[in-house]
């Protein structure tokens, strides 16, 4: 009889808890406290480092059969990344100024002190961003629009003065000059087999044209945005509004191919290429008003949502990935969804499904599922990336994309609560 009293006094202190917290308080806090730790770590440790200064993912393996298992067809021999050695294996993996993901850290960093008002944050923010101003001239890449906008496009937001701008007007200037307007789209890559490689991911870049304009007060960088856009949303959908990875245009705007770089493949549905797409085309509205681009945004997140596979939605790295236990997740899909299905429910007429899926994304990333505990995880908040998994690169990882993504969705969903 004791015992059941003992027992009933607990369940009734448990009872009194779990209605004087806020669940929803409880987690956010949590999946808050854990970032600024991680982040706020790994910028203190990583002061020496100026060749190198910014983490990127773990350095990760591959076995070529389970490869082939996910791919579902022979590996290409000549596409895969040296594994590395033990003495990197496992370990954090660094990258520099000129890596495309250069400017996820910094912009973590921004979101972390936006979140938290930790001024420490807000010093290391300041640090690793400027690392970044020899980018606005660099010529070679499309992701000079991801580096610049995650750094100094966040610095513009929460510490704005006249440098930030002529930064992020430069670097819009430098974008534009891969713009070609027979095509109507702005180049990608510089390597590779193709003519004039376009991929989904350029998307993204575009949320930089539009800050430029607006900075300028000349239109000709959201001109090239919307024309981009138009152009992609012409040529990179199947009728099913999933997406190609790769369009390869001839000099006079028809398609020379379509195919994948980092999906399973040609015909495959890459889960983040699948986000960039409905990041992107919820980004053109917002800043157009054009009824075709929320259109767009809206076909391609309903089909993320009727194509996901897995019980918690965190999708496989591919959306046509084989269904088994050992299909690695991309958390960075994940959490790229999530940011974008948040600012589309604000848009969209049918918007609470949108905000509820990304909830339910938000949810599952910040359990201990896929949320590192303190002081693990090489420094980085969230687990179970992937980059590439046909190159063997960056499988079943965190990676720094992930954590900037999963912060701005963090930032959008609060500021949804107030
Ligand atoms: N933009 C390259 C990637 O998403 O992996």
């Amino acid at each position: 009889m004791k015992k059941n009293l003992t027992l009933l006094a607990a369940a009734i202190a448990i009872g009194v808890t779990a209605c004087n917290e806020t669940p929803q308080e409880k987690w956010t806090d949590h999946a808050i406290d854990v970032a600024a730790y991680q982040l706020k770590q790994t910028a203190t440790e990583l002061t020496d480092s100026t060749a190198m200064p910014m983490p990127r993912c773990t350095w990760t393996g591959y076995d070529i059969a389970f490869l082939q298992r996910q791919l579902e067809s022979e590996v290409n021999i000549d596409s895969l990344h040296p594994v590395p050695g033990p003495e990197r294996l496992g370990k954090r993996r660094l990258c520099g100024i000129v890596d495309w993901t250069s400017g996820f850290f910094p912009g973590s960093l921004w979101y972390a002190y936006e979140l938290t008002g930790d001024e420490a944050l807000r010093e290391q923010a300041v640090r690793y961003t400027n690392l970044l101003y020899p980018i606005r001239q660099l010529k070679g890449t499309h992701d000079i629009g991801f580096m610049i906008n995650c750094s100094y496009g966040n610095a513009l937001r929460l510490a704005p003065n006249d440098t930030i701008s002529k930064v992020l007007i430069e670097t819009a200037e430098t974008l534009c000059q891969r713009f070609d307007p027979k095509i109507g789209c702005i180049r990608s890559w510089d390597f590779g087999k193709w003519n004039y490689p376009v991929i989904i991911d350029n998307m993204m870049n575009l949320d930089l044209l539009f800050s430029a304009s607006k900075l300028s007060g000349d239109t000709k960088y959201r001109d090239i945005a919307i024309s981009h856009a138009r152009t992609t949303i012409k040529n990179h959908f199947r009728p099913d509004y999933t997406c190609y990875h790769v369009i390869s245009y001839n000099p006079d705007g028809t398609v020379e191919s379509r195919n994948t770089h980092q999906g399973k493949n040609d015909d495959s549905s890459w889960s983040r290429g699948q986000a960039w797409a409905a990041y992107g085309y919820t980004l053109c509205y917002r800043e157009t008003n054009e009824a075709d681009f929320l259109q767009q945004a809206i076909h391609v997140a309903d089909m993320i949502m009727s194509q996901v596979q897995t019980n918690d939605s965190i999708p496989y790295w591919d959306y046509d990935a084989p269904a088994t236990e050992e299909t690695p997740r991309d958390a960075s899909a994940a959490a790229v969804t999530a940011s974008a299905f948040l600012e589309l429910s604000t848009l969209a007429p049918d918007g609470q499904k949108y905000y509820n899926y990304a909830e339910r994304l938000l949810k599952n990333l910040s359990s201990k599922n896929y949320l590192a505990e303190k002081g693990s995880n090489h420094g980085y908040v969230l687990m179970h990336s992937t980059g590439s998994l046909p190159h063997g690169s960056e499988i079943d990882t965190p990676i720094n994309y992930a954590d900037y993504y999963y912060l701005e969705a963090f930032k959008r969903y609060l500021d949804m609560q107030k």
